[in-house]
């Protein structure tokens, strides 16, 4: 029996999750490839540090990459140990020689996908990346392949789990952001230094992913508009609650005729939309197809096993295409290839703003003025008047572009009876019908 050996570049989280899947589940991956599957070696910083973990008998743990980059027996390279220098530069040789490649690393392929694709398709090799983009949820082969024959209008996705768990953990147990990333962090979803969860950025360089290749056109980190959850309160949770909503983090792209935009804010859900739905750490990325209609791929985002199945999935892909001779033959990005980008600002989108005002007569009339001024049309209104001198008014306003909704929550902190604009929050509406 033929052996297909990899060589492992990490031995963490997801290094360890697929050393160990590719042990438990050994049997049904041989025999789906009618050969053996063999981690030669795995890459490590310091060896001594792994003493921990069951390594198989027959895998050599190295801190010399030219072991697995010089090794010609070994044909697909797996990298999962994050970062761009020198994950770059270590599979740029790996694809010039020829050996395929799989990785889980967003950061990269966010900033550098077009690249890696093609140098991995000038030299008859693949490059995968299930696990960059939902962790164990397949959405990347599925947008390539079984949602080819659709134009997609929209990617809406829940894909950071740590802000999920967050939002999750203020609505169903009314903490404060700061105990729920506290909690988040004790859980081991959130980093150390958690700013790229909680900051949105995380998110951004996934939907950039997804909309390159939903798309046809490359979408860069930097064509995304940013806001995190940092400034989302308790009270915007339980406003939400009231008004039969949810506070989630969406990554949203949408493609229009004259190009497309792509944005991660935290937004209300209506409690009926499957998103809505979506709790805890979990992950879902709904898709809207023009033929299709709508498909939501749920499940872990994260976490050591279920991104290993993503991994193994791509490794076991490629390890077909090694037996076919068909490596080199998918360029799902392309380069110099950029999308036209609009900015979201222009979007139209319904608002939540909650601001703390003056408890006094001719408050509502004035605030009232400059909604009308800008043309925003105000949908529902509720005040609460408990606290003395001060009284808490909550607007959602019909569908205005941001740019609009913006100047007016500018125009609102001029006014002297406005103490503070608290929030201002999308509430998301979906596509209608006869926009896909
Ligand atoms: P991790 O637990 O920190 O593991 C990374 C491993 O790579 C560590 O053992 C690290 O060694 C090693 N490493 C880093 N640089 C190295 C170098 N230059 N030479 C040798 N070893 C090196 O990270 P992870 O959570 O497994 O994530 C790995 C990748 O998967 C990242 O790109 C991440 O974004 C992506 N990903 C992770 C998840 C998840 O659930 N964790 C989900 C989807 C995608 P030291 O510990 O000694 O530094
Ligand atoms: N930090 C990421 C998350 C891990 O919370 O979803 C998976 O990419």
């Amino acid at each position: 029996m033929e052996t297909l050996y990899i060589g492992l570049l990490g031995l963490g989280t997801v290094g360890s999750g697929v050393m160990n899947t590719l042990e438990m589940n050994r049997r049904e991956i041989e025999a789906d490839l009618g050969c053996r599957l063999r981690i030669k070696r795995a890459l490590v910083k310091d060896v001594r540090e792994y003493g921990h973990l069951q390594i198989p008998a027959d895998l050599q743990l190295t801190e010399n990459i030219r072991d697995i980059l010089d090794d010609d027996e070994i044909q697909i390279m797996v990298e999962v140990m994050g970062g761009i220098t020198p994950a770059k530069e270590f599979i740029l040789e790996a694809l010039a020689k020829g050996k395929s490649v799989v990785s889980a690393n967003k950061d990269l392929i966010s900033l550098h996908g077009p690249e890696i694709v093609a140098t991995a398709v000038r030299n008859r090799a693949d490059f995968m990346c299930e696990a960059s983009v939902g962790g164990g949820i397949p959405i990347l082969l599925p947008l390539q392949k079984s949602l080819k024959a659709n134009r997609i209008r929209a990617i809406v996705g829940i894909i950071n789990g740590t802000t999920n768990y967050i939002l999750s953990e203020m609505t169903d147990k009314n903490m404060s952001y700061q105990d729920a990333l506290a909690a988040a962090q004790e859980q081991g979803y959130a980093e150390a230094d958690p700013t790229s969860d909680v900051g949105g950025w995380d998110a951004a360089r996934k939907i950039a992913i997804l909309s390159s290749i939903g798309f046809h056109a490359n979408v860069t980190t930097d064509d995304v508009q940013v806001e995190g959850i940092e400034a989302v309160s308790q009270q915007d949770i339980q406003f939400a609650t009231e008004f039969g909503y949810v506070i989630k983090l969406l990554a949203v792209a949408e493609q229009h005729e004259s190009g497309v935009t792509a944005a991660v804010y935290p937004a209300f859900v209506s409690k009926e939309h499957p998103l809505a739905a979506v709790r805890g750490a979990y992950n879902a990325v709904y898709v809207v197809g023009n033929a299709v209609d709508d498909v939501m791929f749920y499940g872990k985002g994260a976490g050591s096993y279920p991104t290993a199945s993503a991994v193994l999935g791509d490794v076991m892909e490629i390890a077909h295409h090694l037996q076919r001779g068909t490596t080199g033959q998918n360029p799902w990005l392309a380069e110099d290839n950029p999308a036209t980008v609009l900015d979201p600002a222009e979007l139209e989108n319904s608002y939540y703003i909650r601001m703390i005002v003056d408890n006094a007569p001719g408050v509502l009339a004035d605030i009232s003025r400059v909604f009308a001024e800008d043309g925003v049309s105000i949908k529902t209104m509720w005040q609460r008047g408990n606290l003395e001198a001060t009284a808490e008014i909550v607007m959602v306003v019909y569908p205005a572009a941001g740019r609009q909704v913006a100047r007016v929550s500018e125009a609102l902190k001029q006014l002297s009876c406005v103490r503070r604009v608290a929030s201002l929050i999308r509430v998301y509406e979906e596509i209608p019908n006869a926009d896909r």
